[in-house]
């Protein structure tokens, strides 16, 4: 039996975690830490709040106190360490919380986790696993090779360099205390839970709000695109078979450009939830509310994982397709509508006024006819 600490698990990603992972490894215990920014929601956690094995903790990670208290008090043996400011917008607007949280929240938990494992109480199998980005190894032109874990790391945008940097943190840890330590870097995830600021989920609910489709410049940014209990599935495999000190690219070998994920979703929609005209109440495409918007300052152009070191090693497999994904994404959002519909809230429409409010459209006739 497992004991484990997930950081950031009211969040997007953690939170499908900590369901995954309950879902497979029931008597595990699962102790959540997370300090329920904007980006942290308790309802995605609903489900497992009433199991005996299952504690939420509303604190920070830079409270190196509170968690060697939480590792001792619960003999944790393995941190999964999700919590991050996440959103390269957002950070582009501040990045001061970005290098606290990312930055100094992970160097926080990396002292608990060495005090606590190494130098108070020797556990001898103790894991902490790290979970990062791709965006640490920049952007990549038309037809060059998809990054791997050898990629020289180049980020561009304040998250990315914060990341970069906690990456960095961790294998010094490694190197230099022993700790036992492992980290993955990902592509872009969707699926259920994720906070409506991300493409995907803002596309689908703009779409159902029947308000414009923001795509950032010309729309052919490449990112690619992984489910994320592909990605809880991964991050299993690496704390299951990885070896220590290493690092494993994750990813779902499923490169779109933002235009092709706006247009299958759209046609998705009009399939699963067809729209009226509201002046003319005759069947209209989503599509006809795509509206380019002034591009992201230092917009990577694309992004591209290559998961073969994971695949060779792990037998690591994703099992969704982008349409498959993508379906089960929309029908959980059109299921859940009372989870998104709580989120926005004044704070929601202030972030969307501050960051889309300004930008000017720019509308491409030929797309939208
Ligand atoms: P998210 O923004 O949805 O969730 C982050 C969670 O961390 C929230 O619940 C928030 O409350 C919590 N948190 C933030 N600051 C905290 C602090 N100081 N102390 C404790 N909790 C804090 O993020 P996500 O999309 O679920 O991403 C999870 C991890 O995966 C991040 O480390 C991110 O960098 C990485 N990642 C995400 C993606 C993606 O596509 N979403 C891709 C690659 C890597
Ligand atoms: P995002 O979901 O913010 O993830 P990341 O920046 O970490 O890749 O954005 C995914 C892509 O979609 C990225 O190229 C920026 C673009 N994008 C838009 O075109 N419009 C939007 O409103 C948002 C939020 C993103």
């Amino acid at each position: 039996m497992s004991r484990l600490l997930v950081t950031g698990g009211a969040g997007f990603i953690g939170a499908n975690f900590v369901h995954y992972w309950l879902r497979h490894y029931p008597h595990d215990r699962m102790v959540v830490l997370d300090a329920l920014t904007y980006a942290g929601n308790r309802a995605s956690l609903a489900p497992v709040e009433r199991k005996s094995n299952f504690r939420f903790i509303h604190g920070d990670i830079r409270d190196q106190a509170l968690v060697e208290r939480l590792l001792k008090e619960e003999g944790i043996d393995i941190i999964v360490h999700f919590a991050a400011e996440s959103h390269v917008d957002r950070s582009i607007l501040g990045p001061d919380t970005f290098i606290e949280t990312n930055v100094l929240g992970t160097h926080s938990l990396l002292k608990a986790a060495k005090k606590t494992w190494i130098d108070a109480s020797h556990v001898p199998f103790h894991r902490f696993h790290h979970v990062s980005t791709d965006e640490v190894y920049g952007t990549l032109a038309p037809g060059a090779p998809p990054f791997c874990e050898t990629t020289p790391y180049a980020p561009n945008s304040p998250y990315a360099a914060s990341k970069a940097a906690s990456d960095h943190l961790v294998r010094a840890y490694y190197h230099t205390y022993g700790l036992q330590v492992t980290t993955s870097n990902c592509s872009n995830n969707y699926g259920p839970f994720q906070f409506p600021e991300k493409l995907i989920p803002l596309i689908l609910i703009n779409a159902l709000q029947g308000k414009p489709l923001p795509v950032y410049g010309d729309g052919y940014h490449v990112r690619d695109w992984l489910y994320v209990e592909d990605h809880c599935r991964g991050v299993e495999q690496v704390l299951r078979q990885g070896r220590v000190g290493e690092t494993y690219n994750i990813g779902g070998r499923c490169e779109k450009t933002n235009l092709e994920v706006v247009q299958t979703l759209c046609s998705l929609l009009d399939e699963m939830r067809p729209r009226l005209d509201p002046r003319s109440s005759d069947l209209v495409s989503y599509v006809s509310l795509l509206t380019f918007i002034k591009d992201r300052p230092g917009h990577d152009r694309r992004y591209a994982i290559d998961p073969g070191k994971a695949m060779t090693e792990l037998g690591y497999r994703p099992q969704e397709s982008f349409e498959s994904g993508l379906r089960k994404t929309l029908a959980w959002y059109l299921e859940n509508e009372n989870w998104w519909r709580s989120l926005l809230d004044a704070r929601y429409e202030g972030w969307i006024e501050a960051h889309y409010g300004a930008k000017t459209t720019n509308a491409t006739p030929s797309l939208l006819s």
